[in-house]
């Protein structure tokens, strides 16, 4: 029988690599979507599933949106992705973040307690969760100590999905996720910004890159391999909390590097720094133990971090040639879903 899914935030990074594995093994795929001004599909149609993803309008600040998105999916597999999940942005708006980063999962798993509790649950759980002040690779073992409210609300969602996991033995876990990154990776993250600035560079259309912090270290890895982890998750017999990484760990300003060198630019005739982007407390050091994915899952990561740049560095490059050359970028495209792909209360299909 064709088994269904349910992606919270299926318009994002994420959402739409997942969409397109799920779709690929055969599911019937839901996304849910906010209602905004100006439409956001840009990356289900890159990847081409625009069309095969049935649409549902929910908002995690609204919680009979969420039931009723579980009322109509009836889904097997519920992927909570959904999340404002800009760390910077969570210092401007930190109540904001706790109601929809953290208190979005409860609303989640509520309406999955209460409608349909065969479902399984995937948790997007961060490596934000170690915070600040660590100096070994984290694993599963390794104790949290959030450095910003968006780390503070996904704890609260962390420890949320194992207390409903031991008091009603909902089939829920957390993926503890470290950085994946990709063409599809918002413009706001760092890598992205990197990528797209050494773009334009190249194009001659920007003349500087200003950055915050250029000694954090992250474990970046390529976002349709970690998607694959998620799924893989929701396979196993019990429900298991792991980490996905790289076990690899790269400075910002090795990142810089890199990206500039793919381009045949050096960066310092470019780059800058500039307090502005700098956070009031930072993560400096992340790098993960994925050992217990790899045992569990058979999941290990492919694709190298001079690899995950020079990738993300080419379809920039790429964006903006074909710009130059008078295309409009996907995002610009007259992108309103077809009605007959969004199912409402008052439409279903
Ligand atoms: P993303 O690109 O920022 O996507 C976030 C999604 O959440 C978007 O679809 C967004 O919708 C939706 N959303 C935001 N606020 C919402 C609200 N109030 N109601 C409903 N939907 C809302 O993030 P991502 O990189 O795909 O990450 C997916 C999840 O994994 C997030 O929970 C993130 O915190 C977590 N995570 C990410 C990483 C990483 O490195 N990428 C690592 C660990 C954990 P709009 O498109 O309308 O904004
Ligand atoms: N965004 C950004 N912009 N970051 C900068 C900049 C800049 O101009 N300059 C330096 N950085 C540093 C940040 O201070 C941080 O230490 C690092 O680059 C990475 O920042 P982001 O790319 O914004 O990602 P993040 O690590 O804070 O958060 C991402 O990964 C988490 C998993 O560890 C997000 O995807 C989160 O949602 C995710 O949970």
């Amino acid at each position: 029988m064709t088994k269904s899914a349910l992606i919270t935030g299926v318009t994002g990074q994420d959402g739409a690599y997942l969409a397109s594995h799920l779709l690929d093994k055969g599911y019937r795929v839901f996304g849910t979507y906010r209602r905004v001004s100006t439409p956001n599909f840009w990356r289900l149609q890159h990847l081409e599933v625009f069309d095969r993803v049935t649409l549902i309008p929910a908002d995690l600040i609204d919680d009979a949106s969420i039931a009723e998105a579980i009322r109509i999916a009836e889904p097997d597999e519920l992927y909570h992705l959904a999340a404002q999940s800009f760390v910077g942005a969570s210092f401007e708006q930190p109540i904001g973040a706790g109601d929809v980063t953290g208190l979005g999962v409860v609303r989640v798993l509520e309406a999955v307690r209460t409608i349909s509790p065969r479902t399984r649950v995937y948790q997007a759980s961060t490596s934000e969760l170690y915070g600040d002040g660590g100096q070994e690779p984290q694993s599963e073992e390794t104790p949290f100590r959030p450095s910003s409210p968006y780390a503070a609300a996904k704890l609260y969602g962390y420890s949320i999905v194992r207390i409903y996991r031991e008091a009603y033995r909902l089939f829920a876990c957390n993926g503890i996720l470290f950085n994946h990154e990709s063409p599809l990776r918002g413009l706001e993250f760092v890598t992205r910004k990197v990528s797209n600035a050494v773009a334009k560079i190249r194009h001659g259309l920007q003349s500087e890159l200003v950055l915050g912090n250029l000694d954090a270290k992250r474990d970046w890895g390529y976002a349709p391999e970690y998607v694959e982890a998620m799924w893989a998750m929701l396979q196993l017999d019990h429900p298991e909390d792991m980490v996905i990484a790289t076990n690899e760990s790269h400075t910002v300003r090795e990142l810089v590097n890199a990206a500039f060198s793919v381009a045949g630019l050096a960066p310092e005739k470019y780059v800058r720094t500039d307090p502005r982007f700098c956070r009031p407390l930072d993560v400096n050091y992340l790098q993960g133990d994925n050992s217990k994915a790899r045992r569990l899952l058979g999941w290990t990561p492919k694709v190298t971090f001079d690899e995950l740049v020079r990738i993300m560095v080419t379809a920039d490059m790429e964006r903006w040639d074909r710009c130059r050359r008078g295309e409009h970028f996907p995002w610009d495209a007259p992108n309103y879903p077809n009605e007959a792909n969004i199912v409402t209360k008052s439409l279903r299909v």
